[in-house]
């Protein structure tokens, strides 16, 4: 029987003390230094028996190439390196929402469609949940088989049976345990003890493993760095909270390149691949406006184009490119920028709605009252299109507003929702509009003469 003794484990890194301290020595976090009973890691269950001795295999010899199964998705193949290796053993980290689950039950959809057996196993949500999923993704009819189990126990022993399958997703390693390690669910001991037993079915059966693991607010997989040490390769899923784009990479690969990058976009349904990014990143471009320059970069063997702005902070670059373009003399003033309720404002298309705050306090000339604004502002003065026309239009309506002032190209999106939509292309022509309300409305002092000591206060919201 083997001594059990108490141990005390970082939960952040997974370092491991004689006792227990305050701040962990190895990443330098506080109170993450938790006690666990580790009797039986090392040989979980089992008392430990005599090794055998195996044959022993020169290094001239067949070599296989690893035989590699295609998903599908050929963004998801090109970051793996062709597809997933037999019993080999990947972990796909990111943000909560980022999608991951989109991605693999998308994955294992189409694996299932070209008639291998793939389960799916979800510790986070029911089955009527993943099905729901699968429904708006319109991959009902693909047959994955599913489960909602924490057990890597049962797990294993389920899977064990019938013909062994080529693709199981666990989502997520979190939320697996396992009865041969008895800390608390949800310890590093505990993500490490189930990895260990799914990455040693992988190796038995040949299947593909694929795990979803948690990201923690700094980036890493949540809990077990040691984990992304145990599996072959380590994908990360990242956007930018913003836009609907998703860019998969890989971090570490043991079987392929760790340069490449997938591109995706998120849509109502689903996950779309997008081939052709630069495309994508190009197409709100305004030609021929200073300030601009397309940087030509290459991500692994693929050139992708992006056009460079510099961007501090979005008020500075409003007020910026209000002086430098529309000739609105900011400088001798306080400005204020509010935004009512105290919501913090991330959106680059807030832009408009700010720059016509600001306008308007400046030239006292009230913004009417039925009117909406939303749009990216560019350092040229370009008013760009943003993402969701018609979900901002609806809202608009909704609540009883009847016009927009939005982006053109934005403006065919939806004239059902019942607006008047006045598309605007530059902020000057918006500063023109705002002024010569100004003007022939109360008789306030256009923009260009800002230097009479308007406050200067704009509120929004
Ligand atoms: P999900 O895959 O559940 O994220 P994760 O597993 O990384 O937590 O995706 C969650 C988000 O994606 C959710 O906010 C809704 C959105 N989504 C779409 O926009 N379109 C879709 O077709 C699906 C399935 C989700
Ligand atoms: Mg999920």
């Amino acid at each position: 029987m083997a001594r059990r003794t108490l141990t005390f484990v970082c939960q952040n890194c997974g370092a491991v003390y004689g006792r227990w301290q305050g701040k962990c020595d190895a990443c330098g976090e506080w109170n993450t230094i938790a006690e666990e009973s580790s009797a039986s890691e090392a040989a979980p269950g089992r008392a430990a028996r005599k090794g055998r001795a195996f044959a022993l295999e020169p290094l001239a010899g067949a070599a296989h190439e690893a035989p590699r199964l295609a998903s599908g998705l050929a963004e998801l193949d090109r970051v793996t390196g062709g597809g997933f290796v037999r019993g080999s053993v990947l972990l796909v980290g990111g943000d909560p929402g980022i999608g991951k689950s989109t991605l693999l039950i998308q994955a294992a959809a189409a694996l299932a469609k070209a008639s291998h057996r793939v389960v799916y196993i979800s510790g986070e949500e029911a089955v009527a949940q993943v099905r729901l999923r699968a429904e708006r993704l319109g991959l009902s009819g693909a047959k994955v088989e599913l489960a909602a189990e924490t057990s890597v126990e049962d797990i294993v022993a389920t899977l064990g049976e019938g013909k062994a399958p080529r693709l199981v997703v666990i989502d997520s390693i979190q939320t697996m345990w396992t009865g041969a390690v008895d800390s608390a669910p949800g310890t590093v001991t505990q993500v490490r003890g189930a990895a260990q037993a799914l990455i040693r079915f992988a190796k038995r059966s040949g299947a593909a493993v694929f795990l979803v693991g948690h990201v923690t607010k700094d980036g890493q997989i949540a809990g077990p760095r040691v984990v992304e040490h145990m599996v072959d390769a380590v994908l990360s899923f990242e956007g930018d909270g913003v836009h609907q784009f998703r860019i998969l990479r890989a971090v570490k690969n043991r079987f392929g390149p760790t340069d490449e990058i997938g591109v995706f976009e998120m849509t109502g349904a689903g996950l779309r691949e997008v081939t052709n990014p630069s495309e994508l990143f190009l197409s709100e471009r305004d030609l021929g406006s200073p300030g601009t320059a397309v940087f030509a970069g290459v991500e692994g063997t693929r050139p992708l184009l992006v056009e460079m702005q510099a961007l501090v902070d979005r008020l500075s670059m409003v007020l910026a490119v209000l002086e430098a373009h529309c000739a609105v003399r900011l400088g001798g003033h306080d400005v204020y920028l509010n935004v009512a309720g105290g919501l913090r404002i991330q959106e680059p298309a807030a832009d408009l709605a700010a720059a016509a705050a600001l306008v308007s306090s400046l030239a006292n000339a009230p913004l009417p009252p039925d009117a909406v604004y939303f749009g990216e502002v560019s350092l040229s003065g370009a008013v760009r299109p943003v993402a969701q026309t018609s979900a901002r239009l609806k809202e608009a309506a909704k609540l009883g507003f009847a016009r927009a002032v939005l982006p053109q190209g934005g403006s065919e999106a939806s004239a059902e929702a019942g607006l008047a939509l006045e598309a605007v292309t530059s902020l000057s022509s918006l500063v023109a509009d705002i002024a010569a309300r100004g003007r022939s409305g109360r008789a306030a002092p256009a923009p260009r003469g800002a230097g009479r000591g308007l406050g200067g206060r704009a509120e929004t919201g």
